[in-house]
């Protein structure tokens, strides 16, 4: 098939390299100039697993071209992809101009009748508004789906390949058989298709963010009350982990979740609701016992350094989960916000978020080489769990900072090794150890 895949972010470009392997014929359109000129040379803009060699792949089978002329990429094409940004407005609600703005481009550059395909999480009722839209900006037939994606940064080019569900909702049973179609070549046993009516497919999205967050943020509540009782958390989500009913995963407390979807999606989950009629206060319990899990790390980070005014703290960790480059409402730039605030000097470092940490943080002071920021330091936060912070070398540490403190965000180190080292060590959801 002829596919258009509207904006090629974290989502839209990793859609559009998994059909292009797959054999349709894949136009990415973006008005990111930068992005796009990038991705004429063959270079992916960002950083994610596996996500170059897919488009070394397809590039050079001349599947997948780029362009960020609408009426090229949506001539001829038979579906269109909406991955535009969702970000939430000051009142929770999901902006939702780059979306209209993404459909008013198919409807005006359409050369026949076309699937429009919704995959930007949106608030349910969207299609209403899009059908509206069509219906007067159009002659062409435009059968609507809402299919929104599942996929994680880090194991986005995985998930995408291998993706354990494909969810597609739609009124139209004819937008139904073209989905399956041009699904077909990714279903594999291990994949759930789901087919439904095109609300119940939006609401689902909004529903798996923040159940997903909900069980973060139990962990987050747990771990406050396993520091004051002298429980273990980590031990406890094993324990409730190992009942199938409630599962291990997305029970890891730490810093609190961040990342471009959860905090946006839960504030706009809760305002579609609130419009609706049902205020959803459990969603404004979990964003705040989000908010409090970073509050925790503020306030284990003052106690333990007593006055924090000018100490040098290295945050370990800037991406907001490992495995990717992306520092959208990423945590540790948010406690390196507040450790500023208190007069801090904050140092970061991460394997791969360096260049746009201080993009998104201007300021913020990065190395490249961690030793070189444990030199002096009075605390050194582990923020991300990227596995090689496993590896660290304490004992050089040791030798290199002025305070042997370190506080694990994400209970990552191995504390025997940490405290035989000569650190106090203070994770998360259990007491500190050699304070
Ligand atoms: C999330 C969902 O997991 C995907 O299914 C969804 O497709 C995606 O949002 C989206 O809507 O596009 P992602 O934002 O890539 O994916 O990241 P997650 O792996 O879900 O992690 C989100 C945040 O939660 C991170 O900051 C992570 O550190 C934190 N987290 C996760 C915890 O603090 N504890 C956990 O146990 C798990």
């Amino acid at each position: 098939m002829k596919v258009a895949v509207i904006g090629v972010g974290h989502v839209g470009l990793v859609t559009a390299a998994t059909l292009a392997h797959f054999g349709h014929e894949v136009l990415g359109l973006d008005e990111d100039a930068s992005k796009i000129e990038s991705l004429e040379r063959g270079v992916a803009p960002f950083y994610e697993p596996g996500l170059q060699d897919l488009l070394d792949e397809v590039l050079g089978s001349g599947k997948l071209r780029f362009t960020r002329d609408a009426a090229r990429a949506i001539d001829g094409a038979d579906c269109a992809f909406i991955c535009v940004g969702t970000p939430a407005r000051a009142d929770g609600e999901a902006n939702l101009l780059a979306v209209e703005k993404a459909a008013l481009a198919v409807a005006g550059n359409a050369t026949g009748d076309i699937v429009v395909i919704q995959k930007s999480t949106v608030p349910v009722s969207t299609a209403d508004r899009l059908h509206l839209m069509f219906a007067k900006a159009t002659i062409h037939n435009v059968r609507l789906v809402s299919s929104p994606e599942f996929l994680r940064e880090g194991a986005a080019v995985e998930d995408s390949l291998n993706p354990d569900r494909i969810l597609v909702g739609s009124d139209d049973p004819r937008a139904h058989e073209l989905m399956k179609e041009l699904y077909a070549p990714v279903l594999g046993d291990s994949c759930r298709y789901f087919e439904v009516d095109i609300h119940t497919a939006e609401l689902a999205k909004h529903a798996c963010n923040a159940f997903l967050a909900l069980k973060i943020s139990f962990a987050n509540a747990l771990a406050r009350v396993c520091e004051a009782s002298g429980a273990d958390v980590d031990a406890v989500a094993d324990i409730m982990g190992s009942d199938h009913r409630i599962g291990r995963e997305f029970l890891n407390a730490g810093l609190g979740y961040g990342g471009y979807c959860f905090p946006k999606d839960l504030l706009a989950f809760k305002a579609v609701a609130g419009r609706l009629g049902y205020e959803f206060g459990l969603l404004e319990e979990v964003i705040k016992i989000n908010r409090g899990a970073l509050q925790a790390a503020v306030d284990k980070i003052k106690d333990a350094l007593w006055n924090v005014e000018s100490k040098k703290i290295l945050l370990l960790g800037l991406s907001f989960k490992p495995g990717t480059d992306d520092v959208r409402e990423s945590p540790s730039l948010n406690l390196a916000r507040a450790l500023t605030r208190l007069g801090a000097n904050v140092v970061g470092h991460d394997p791969q978020a360096n260049k746009f940490a201080v993009r998104e943080l201007p300021g913020l002071q990065v190395v490249d080489d961690l030793y070189e920021g444990a030199d002096g330091a009075h605390c050194i936060v582990i923020c991300t769990e990227w596995p090689e912070f496993k590896d660290l070398d304490l004992v050089r540490l040791k030798g290199i900072v002025t305070l042997p403190i370190i506080v694990d965000g994400r209970n990552l180190l191995n504390e025997e090794a940490v405290v035989g080292a000569g650190f106090s060590y203070i994770p998360t959801g259990r007491p500190p150890v050699n304070l």
